[in-house]
């Protein structure tokens, strides 16, 4: 089959590689119909993520069709499904609460030491994201192992097209856990760092939390321009000083809520942010954490921190003593996308959530290198790349 390989930093190919098979019972085959490029593809992209081997598989955004089914998969062939990016047993003690992205059985036992030596513990499996989370091909490509196939996926209904649901498999379930984990009450005012596709869900998701104002902040005209067409108020932080304009929003408390959606590649010329390039340049430090840092100080007193976005090692000058003095909460993690899966499908189905207006792209997979250049180098233009396997290479001109 044709699948987008990993070959090393700014390198990834559509080469032809071996189909995937049943190896487990509860595993099931899905041929790929939709598939997107997230941010955090970005993070691999720019080599940032450690224990990538080249040929790996990338993608774990995806949805599409059930052709193959182990003995103990709970699909049918045929059945259109959209499918988490965590790869969770759904038996596990973290299972059982619904902490999905924290399942204990989701990397197969020859990775779990990197894990633990990083992290502690082991979490999740990731689909098409490094070796450190299981090593498993993901769905930029014609087809993919679905593994623990009577847990994950979703069954989409007939009728409602790929572009609806596909960010159910990440984006959507991601900002919508930020939003609930910044704890919002009504008339609260919410501060988003990062107009990309989480944001974008968090902004969406934090006035039907009923935030009363929500605060988008990025600096792309366009992706300012997506937020506001939800009623976001929005900064550009090459004009306005973000921590100042905050202040001034506010009546000088500070938003009660913060969601850092931006993650470890923050752009921007401060202090602390070329610091942080300078080090992770050098290897002598793995994340660029302006935005956080920036929420942190931003905060109300009491208020809350919301952090979906991605982080990989051990930072420093992370104000720990702003965090503490001003009384606040902090809370982050992958998306246990299995929990909220259900729930947001009907709000699509019933119109109460879009996801289409994200979309600025749609290309075959074959002209996936492509797309990753596109949402890399020209993030205004490219909101988001949704590929479609099956269709011939086209020729592709980059914006102006
Ligand atoms: N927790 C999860 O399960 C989960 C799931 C999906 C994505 N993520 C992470 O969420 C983050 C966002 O993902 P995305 O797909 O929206 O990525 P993206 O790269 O499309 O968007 C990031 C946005 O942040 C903006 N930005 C950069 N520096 C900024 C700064 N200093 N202040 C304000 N904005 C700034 C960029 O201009 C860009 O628009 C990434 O770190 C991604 O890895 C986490
Ligand atoms: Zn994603
Ligand atoms: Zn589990």
């Amino acid at each position: 089959m044709r699948a987008l390989a990993w070959h090393g930093k700014h390198d990834v190919r559509v080469d032809t590689v071996d189909d995937p098979e049943i190896i487990n019972p509860r595993d099931a085959i899905i041929k790929i119909t939709s598939t997107a490029i997230c941010g955090s593809d970005l993070h691999l992209y720019d080599g940032y993520i450690p224990t990538m081997q080249a040929g790996d598989v990338l993608g774990h955004e995806f949805m599409g069709e059930v052709v193959e089914v182990g003995a103990k998969s709970t699909l049918q062939k045929g059945q259109r499904v959209v499918v988490p990016f965590t790869i969770a047993c759904g038996g596990c003690y973290h299972c059982g609460k619904h902490q999905y992205s924290a399942c204990d059985n989701g990397l197969p036992a020859d990775n779990q030491d990197i894990a633990e030596t990083l992290y502690g513990q082991p979490m999740s499996g990731l689909f098409g994201y490094s070796h450190m989370t299981g090593g498993y091909s993901g769905g930029q490509a014609e087809y993919v192992r679905v593994p623990f196939s009577d847990v994950g996926p979703i069954v989409v209904p007939d009728g409602v097209e790929d572009d609806k649901v596909l960010f159910l498999s990440d984006i959507l379930p991601t900002g919508w856990q930020a939003a609930e984990y910044a704890q919002i009450e009504p008339g609260d005012t919410v501060a988003v760092w990062g107009c990309g596709p989480v944001g974008l869900f968090s902004v969406q998701s934090a006035f039907l939390m009923g935030a009363e104002r929500v605060i988008a902040i990025d600096h792309f005209p366009k992706r300012l321009e997506l937020a506001a067409r939800f009623g976001a108020e929005t900064l550009n932080y090459k004009d306005d000083k973000v921590y100042h304009a905050l202040m001034e929003m506010t009546g000088g408390i500070g938003p009660d809520a913060c969601i850092d959606a931006v993650g470890l590649e923050a752009h921007g010329f401060f202090g602390d942010n070329v610091i942080d390039q300078i080090k992770a340049s050098t290897f002598l430090g793995t994340d660029r954490i302006h935005a956080i840092r920036q929420a942190i100080l931003a905060c109300r007193k009491g208020g809350r921190v919301s952090m979906p976005a991605v982080y990989g090692g051990f930072v420093d000058k992370f104000p720990l003593g702003a965090f503490m003095e001003k009384g606040l909460t902090l809370k982050t993690g992958q998306t246990h996308v299995q929990h909220y899966m259900p729930a947001l499908l009907n709000a699509i189905v019933e119109g109460k959530i879009d996801t289409t207006f994200l979309i600025s792209h749609h290309l075959p997979l074959e002209n996936a290198p492509d797309g990753y250049k596109l949402f890399h180098d020209y993030q205004d233009v490219a909101t988001k790349i949704v590929l479609k396997p099956g269709l011939a290479r086209t020729e592709v001109h980059m914006p102006a």
